[in-house]
């Protein structure tokens, strides 16, 4: 095995000796608000327990009149790089090349008029961001993370994953040379772990759950001074996970709703919630741009989690701001999750855009995925048909209009589990080889 212990020890507890990007002003914490200089901001607040869901949260605020004089819209239209680097001055780095060249985000958008119309919706979207390089949504934050290495020089990056971030970085670091760590559960779908061992990762299947590869994780980069990508841990993650909204955003003005600015949100978004991390990036790459004035209002953002992983949604019933650890049993194993490390933004990103939580069991999850692949053409893992489960309940619950312009976010490749595809259309017919079978078969 490659050596991977390092004595960088001074990058213990802190994040970056260099700027991460000029228009970044700091970093808040969301629980206390203390704001942390960037050239010696932890990746918490160490104001906190920082155990569990207790962590010190913070979000990285930007001088906004600078990036709209750096980067206009009109620029950003006429950028002929499709990837997540057009967005660069909304990007926590310094430098857009920094990006491993394997580009990130420009993920199809489109109208699926015939799976809204059993639900009696008429403007329904699905963004695909199984589309991405490693087939999940993840690929957006590891591009920063590696990018982010890469431009302070460190040796080694490292994450804690239910599978699907760990894939994307290992994908993000073959193709820009950076060594990495990667502590999964062992109980990770076979997929996502052949991702790791074929791009080259050290893999640490934990003999445990997410939540223990995810301390050990800490453990281990504070230790050995290695660069954390860990999801609602490092708070750059979420500046990479925002990118879906301006894609969205830019995509929607493009396909359907032309605006002065090229950018316009939706009025309800869908996605599926673990930790909380891409739904507190949506709402922010939103609050980016109603920030900039570049959208006129915010969509309703709706979270949904299993009922068996529904620490979140439990949060959000009874107005806790903390939410309890649940024993998570949930078979769409990318949203398996005891204790959500990024409650802070994701309970923000609902509350404050008037959505909702919404849980929804297993047996609809895994019944969603054939909806999403027959009548919209997208081949979704469990976590990802998780949110096209929730707009059928919220289609229930009268929570969403027929005529609202509404956003289903796919965060995973159904090739990442195909177990679940099988179980969920009970498997193939096998016939013996003669015309009289297929007769029979077809009949
Ligand atoms: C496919 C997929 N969907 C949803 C999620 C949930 O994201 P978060 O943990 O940020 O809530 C993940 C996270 O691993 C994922 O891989
Ligand atoms: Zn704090």
């Amino acid at each position: 095995m490659v050596c991977i212990l390092t004595n960088r020890h001074h990058f213990r507890g802190c994040m970056s000796p260099t700027l991460p990007s000029p228009f970044i002003t700091g970093l808040r914490c969301l629980r206390c608000g203390t704001l942390y200089d960037l050239h010696d901001a932890p990746y918490v607040c160490p104001h906190h327990a920082n155990t569990g869901s207790d962590l010190g949260t913070l979000d990285a605020e930007y001088d906004y009149a600078r990036v709209a004089a750096a980067m206009p819209p009109a620029a950003i239209h006429a950028d002929p790089d499709r990837s997540i680097g057009r967005y660069w001055a909304l990007l926590p780095i310094g430098d857009r090349r920094s990006l491993p060249p394997l580009a990130v985000g420009n993920t199809p958008l489109t109208h699926a008029p015939r799976l809204g119309r059993p639900l009696g919706l008429s403007r329904l979207f699905l963004k695909d961001d199984g589309r991405n390089p490693s087939a999940s949504f993840k690929d957006r934050a590891s591009a920063i993370a590696v990018a982010q290495a890469q431009e302070q020089g460190r040796e080694i990056v490292a994450t804690a994953s239910t599978g699907n971030a760990a894939a994307a970085l290992a994908a993000q670091s073959a193709a820009a040379g950076q060594a990495n760590v990667i502590f999964v559960p062992k109980s990770a779908p076979q997929a996502k772990i052949a991702q790791l061992l074929a791009y080259g990762s050290t893999v640490l299947a934990i003999d445990g759950s997410y939540d223990q590869a995810f301390d050990l994780c800490v453990a281990a980069c504070a230790e050995f001074g290695w660069y954390n990508r860990n999801t609602g841990y490092n708070p750059y993650m979420t500046e990479g996970k925002k990118t879906v909204a301006f894609e969205i955003a830019e995509q929607l003005a493009a396909l359907d709703q032309p605006a002065a600015s090229g950018f316009v949100a939706p009025d309800a978004l869908f996605v599926s919630v673990g930790d909380g991390c891409i739904i507190g990036g949506v709402h922010k790459g939103f609050r980016d741009l109603l920030s900039l004035g570049w959208i006129q209002r915010m969509p309703r953002i709706y979270g949904v989690q299993s009922v068996r992983s529904a620490a979140l949604y439990h949060a959000w019933r009874e107005g806790r701001k903390i939410p309890r650890p649940v024993e998570a049993t949930t078979r769409a194993d990318s949203i398996s999750v005891n204790a959500p490390r990024d409650p802070v933004k994701a309970l923000n990103a609902v509350r404050r855009s008037d959505g909702a939580f919404i849980a929804v069991e297993d047996d609809a999850i895994l019944e969603a995925i054939l909806p999403l692949a027959r009548l919209g053409a997208v081949f979704a893992e469990p976590a990802g048909a998780a949110a096209y489960a929730g707009l059928q309940q919220a289609v229930k619950s009268e929570l969403v209009a027929p005529d609202e312009t509404i956003v289903v976010i796919n965060t995973g490749s159904g090739l990442k589990d195909v177990n679940a595809v099988i179980q969920a259309t009970g498997g193939v017919t096998v016939i013996e080889p003669t015309l009289d079978a297929v007769r029979a078969a077809v009949s």
